[in-house]
């Protein structure tokens, strides 16, 4: 599927169905709106009577060759034009049509950004034509081949154009974070996901991949990690990419979660809550897929994504309950429930982390249930020591569409994980606020004078139903365009 800004007349292209929207209160009369009168042959008017079309954001009026759109309200089309564009590809889905055209659509034009549309727009059909088939043969073929954005006069085709192009790096990361998620667990092993980092770091010269194994690992004390990897027969991975442009202006450390399976360990989680636990290494694929993104649009900061692999299994040599363990920073952890166990790999991890004088250190984790059941499936939890930061990542997750609010790192609860017999305990002895004192448990790992955040994409990483009209079941993606455009803003 290609998509190709052009500047133009969208009601003359030659193409098997064109796309015009129209705004939700907008004046009927206009001479746009009276040419798509003539255009129908005069139903318009009738049939949007009959069908109640009214321009709501989403509606759709079909005449054949010609889909009109509601935009909605026009000062809030900033807000809804992925949405719209996502209803729009569900809409074509069902149609035998190859070819299309869609109106370059605008907000007000003093706010018009062409590169900003046209990124909308391409990223939300892009993400809406995702299809994961390595396990079952596609119902519906994508016979859509050639998608043009029709810029009108005055509106800037070129800019649009790197709008789009903006979108295809971006979505080609995004695709890397949802094969890997969807991607059932007994294929997706912490070697499974090095090799994966060996791949994309051959994508660019400028990025270099170290991977350690168990006995390397061992060595770095990162024992934390490692109780939770000796239950499981699969071996740990620890994964470090680096990407290292001409001329750094920031350094920052991205960390990801990468439990390849959650079973809970010995403290083993009911079936139902098991189901969905392959989504366990959300956090490393939105790493895996913010790097690929990196190698195609090169910005100037230099990254480092690390990612602490291993799955969480019951065995005879799996991690007890009131065992205790010594993270590399000589933190000791008695370990109440082994179904904590995210926390355990991330502590380590952000140890590791650290040592590369990281600017910032931002970590990814579906790290609690909890989280979902204070924010529900859609909405991260951001958590960090310096708020700057964590507003410059709300700004950009809003600019794409992600969601994220932020959670107090509230001081107070951190006797809640203190432990009689070690430095701390890895569950919170209070039944309640288990993402605060998840990210409590976090920042025991972070030093002194370190920037860092910490988020919990437990809810939006999987969507069990669809999450909007341009993201479907399964794996998201969640994070990858959000730490992308933060990146840029650095
Ligand atoms: N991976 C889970 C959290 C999770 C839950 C992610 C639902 C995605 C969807 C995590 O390792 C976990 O099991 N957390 C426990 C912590 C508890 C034992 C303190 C939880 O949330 O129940
Ligand atoms: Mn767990
Ligand atoms: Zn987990």
């Amino acid at each position: 599927m290609n998509i190709t800004a052009k500047k133009g007349d969208i009601l003359t292209q030659d193409v098997d169905i064109r796309i015009v929207g129209i705004y939700e209160g907008e004046n009927w009369e206009n001479d746009f709106i009276l040419r798509l009168g003539e255009e129908t042959g005069g139903k318009l008017k009738v049939n949007a009577k009959k069908k109640e079309f009214e321009g709501k954001a989403g509606q759709m009026l079909n005449f054949s060759d010609l889909l009109i759109v509601g935009l909605g309200k026009q000062t809030n089309l900033s807000a809804s034009l992925r949405e719209v564009s996502g209803s729009i590809y569900g809409f074509l889905q069902g149609l035998p049509v190859t070819s299309v055209a869609i109106e370059l659509f605008g907000e007000d034009d003093v706010k018009f950004d062409a590169k900003i549309t046209g990124q909308k727009i391409a990223e939300a059909l892009l993400l809406a034509s995702y299809q994961f088939d390595t396990y079952k043969k596609p119902k519906q073929k994508n016979i859509l081949e050639e998608i043009y954005l029709i810029a009108e006069d005055g509106r800037d085709a070129n800019k649009a154009q790197k709008g789009i192009e903006k979108a295809e790096m971006l979505i080609d990361g995004v695709t890397v974070a949802r094969d890997l998620v969807n991607t059932p667990a007994q294929d997706m092993k912490p070697t499974r996901l090095a090799q994966t980092a060996e791949k994309i770091a051959k994508m660019s010269p400028n990025i270099k991949v170290r991977v350690y194994n168990r006995e390397q690992i061992e060595k770095k004390k990162m024992n934390a990690y490692l109780a939770v990897a000796q239950g499981a027969d699969s071996e740990p991975r620890l994964i470090h990419l680096t990407y290292k442009p001409e001329k750094a202006k920031k350094i920052v450390a991205v960390v990801g979660k990468g439990v390849t399976f959650d079973s809970g360990g010995l403290s083993i989680k009911p079936a139902q809550y098991m189901e969905t636990m392959k989504c366990d290494m959300a956090g490393s694929a939105a790493v895996l897929g913010l790097f690929a993104a990196l190698a195609r649009t090169n910005p100037n900061i230099e990254v480092h994504g690390i990612i602490a692999a291993t799955e969480n299994m019951p065995s005879g040599k799996a991690i007890r309950p009131g065992d205790i363990v010594r993270a590399a920073n000589d933190k000791t952890i008695e370990i109440l429930n082994t179904d904590a166990e995210g926390r355990l790999t991330l502590a380590d991890a952000l140890v590791y982390a650290q040592k590369q004088k990281p600017d910032y250190v931002v970590d990814l984790a579906t790290l609690t249930g909890a989280c979902v059941v204070a924010l529900g499936e859609e909405i991260s939890a951001v958590m960090g020591n310096d708020s700057d930061l964590s507003k410059s990542l709300m700004a950009a997750a809003e600019k794409s569409d992600e969601q994220m609010w932020e959670m107090p790192l509230y001081g107070k609860y951190a006797k809640l994980i203190e432990s009689d017999i070690a430095d701390l305990r890895n569950i919170s002895s209070s039944r309640y606020g288990g993402t605060l004192t998840a990210g409590l448990f976090l920042k025991e790992f972070i030093n002194e004078d370190q920037k860092w955040a910490h988020i919990d994409i437990a809810g939006p990483a999987f969507a069990e139903k669809p999450m909007a009209s341009y993201l479907g079941k399964g794996g998201t993606g969640f994070g990858v365009r959000t730490l992308l455009g933060w990146i840029e803003t650095l």
